[in-house]
Parts: C-alpha cells; structure tokens; sequence
C-alpha cells in the first residue's frame, strides 16, 4: 500500500493537464487541494480519474457531524481514493464522515484526519486557542480519537511518525508532506525530512509538491522520491 502522492497545487486545470502530460510510462497518485477543487470542480476530478490517477481530495471537512456526512455521501459518489477531514470536529463528526463516505456495498475510500496543522505551534495553541498541553501531546492524543472513530490514519508531519504509530498501532496510516530530496530547496516548510528517513520512519505515503512539480524533469524526479522512498520502506520491514 506504501506510495508517494504528488501534490497537485496548481492554480486551474489547463496548468495541472501539462504537468501530467509530462508523465507518459506512469500515472502517479496526486493529492486535489481546495485551489484546484474550488476552481475546476468535480468534473476535473472525474477527468483525472479517467486519466488513469489516483485521486487524494484534500479538503479537511470541519463542520457539524450532519453537515460532514451528507457532503462525505457527495463525495462518496466521484470515485475518489482518499479524502480528509480535521480531527478537531471531534469523534461524532468523524464517525458520521465514516457513514456518509460507506456505500451501500461497505465500500469507501480511505478516510484520514489531519491532527494539528503544522503551522500551528505551541504559543498559538497556548494564545489563541488557549489549550495548554504541549502540541505533541495534542497530537497523540487526536490521532487517538480518529483511531477510535475508524478512520484509516492521519496526516502529519514526517518527524510525529513514530509516536503515532507507537499509541495508535502498525496498521494505522501515516501521510507525512514535507518531504524535501537532500539537494532540494527548504521553500517554506520547516519540519521536513527526505523521503528515504519518511521510509525508515515507517510513513505510508509521503505527499511531494514542489520538489517533483518545479523539478526540470518530474518525471524523473517522481521515480527517484518513490524509489528512495519504497527501498528504505523495505528496510524499515
Ligand atoms: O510543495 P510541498 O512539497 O511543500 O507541498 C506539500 C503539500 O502538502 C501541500 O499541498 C501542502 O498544502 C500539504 N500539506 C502540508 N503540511 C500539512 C498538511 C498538508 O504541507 N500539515
């Protein structure tokens, strides 16, 4: 199951096409966000789907339980691979996803939960929102609710990989972006790792954007992440 998602973070449809164009002997699984979604819809994901892609739909539902469900059943019905949602809306809503996202043959796409953002730190958590425990602990703590819910795992960043699987088992995903290749730029991420360490840390699917999506030859660049990433993987086995 072990894989590497491109991050498709392109402003329209026309732009994404001439990227994927660049892919002629693989058709790699590519993460949707909210700027691609929000501006070509849910024919473009069909369209995708066609291509021949695997398709992760990175919206982070956080509404209530009612809402998410009946949005998870709209969802349900494009065909999509996995889907997210934010693990604060709580246990109830993320069981009512799981419900919404089943068809009437128990089949669904995976269903991860983002734990804390990771451009949420320690003061904002403390200032703003005014929880006080230290962020790490936040974090153990709501993958644990989205274990208890059903979903399939979380995303999070590559260094929380470990104490996650260590409180929520082997068997729970782990999506881990800020992944960087050694002689990549840094760009705005900080907490990042290369994809051979996302492997040893036992991550299951690394999300990439800008190191494979600004590359010269993404091509290229995508089979050598994926390779770095499934050997070390094995290893890590
Ligand atoms: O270009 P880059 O490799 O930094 O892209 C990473 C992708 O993963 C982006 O689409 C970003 O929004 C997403 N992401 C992230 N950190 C999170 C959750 C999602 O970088 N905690």
């Amino acid at each position: 199951m072990k894989d590497l998602i491109i991050a498709l973070d392109f402003p329209n449809g026309k732009k994404t096409m001439e990227f994927l164009d660049k892919f002629t002997n693989e058709k790699p699984f590519v993460k949707i966000g909210m700027e691609l979604f929000y501006a070509e819809g849910t024919p473009f994901l069909k369209k995708i789907k066609e291509y021949g892609h695997k398709i992760f739909l990175d919206l982070k539902l956080h509404d209530i339980p009612n809402t998410v469900k009946s949005a998870m059943r709209v969802l349900a019905d494009l065909e999509i691979d996995m889907v997210n949602v934010h693990s604060a809306g709580g246990v109830m809503m993320m069981k009512a996803a799981l419900e919404g996202l089943t068809s009437s043959q128990s089949t669904r796409p995976l269903l991860i939960a983002v734990t804390q953002l990771t451009s949420t730190s320690q003061e904002m958590l403390r200032n703003e929102l005014l929880i006080q425990q230290p962020i790490n602990d936040t974090i153990v703590h709501y993958a644990k609710n989205v274990k208890e819910a059903g979903l399939d795992g979380v995303v999070c960043s590559p260094l929380e990989t470990r104490i996650i699987k260590q409180a929520c088992g082997g068997d729970f995903l782990i999506i881990t972006p800020g992944i960087r290749l050694k002689s990549s730029a840094k760009d705005d991420q900080v907490r990042i790792t290369t994809p051979t360490q996302a492997g040893k840390n036992g991550s299951d699917f690394i999300v990439i954007g800008r190191p494979i999506t600004q590359a010269e030859n993404p091509a290229e660049t995508y089979r050598k992440c994926l390779q770095e990433f499934l050997f070390s993987s094995k290893i890590q086995e």
